[in-house]
């Protein structure tokens, strides 16, 4: 199986960003631990600060990974484009974050990916990208 995590803007930064709400470790800390946890996955992960960038990596991901599991940062919120492209492409997609946004301000509590995801998971941290692999391991193998 092969999956496809999508980070989006700001999340470069996780380890140095707000720890008191996104925790110390880094994005790769955590791609560490998911490469160790599901040895028979091939994982790869993809990073933009733009939201075009983002696009094009779902259209290029289309029909070449079981699954993408996307953490759009603060385009959840804001982009219909991006919504748009999780809905033109084939691959399921799951939406992660790290923290819970519905405990947060009220921007934060619309996203326009979720309508378009097979479903989201959100507040447990680093655990969220792994219960998102752990589904696609189980519903999609
Ligand atoms: C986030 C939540 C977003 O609201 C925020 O803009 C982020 C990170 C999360 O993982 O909790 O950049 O997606």
């Amino acid at each position: 199986m092969k999956l496809l995590i999508v980070n989006g803007p700001n999340l470069n930064l996780l380890g140095k960003r707000e720890p008191s709400v996104y925790g110390s470790d880094t994005f790769e800390d955590m791609f560490v631990r998911l490469q160790k946890d599901f040895p028979e996955t091939e994982l790869k992960t993809m990073q933009s600060n733009v939201e075009g960038e983002l696009i094009n990596f779902l259209h290029q991901a289309d029909d070449i990974y079981d699954g993408i599991i996307l953490n759009a940062g603060a385009y959840t919120h804001t982009s219909v484009a991006l919504g748009d492209a999780v809905k033109g492409i084939a691959t399921p997609v799951v939406e992660v974050h790290l923290s819970n946004i519905f405990s947060r301000e009220d921007f934060r509590h619309v996203s326009y990916i979720a309508p378009n995801c097979a479903g989201s998971i959100m507040g447990f941290g680093a655990d969220s990208y792994w219960l998102a692999v752990s589904w696609f391991v189980k519903n999609k193998s």
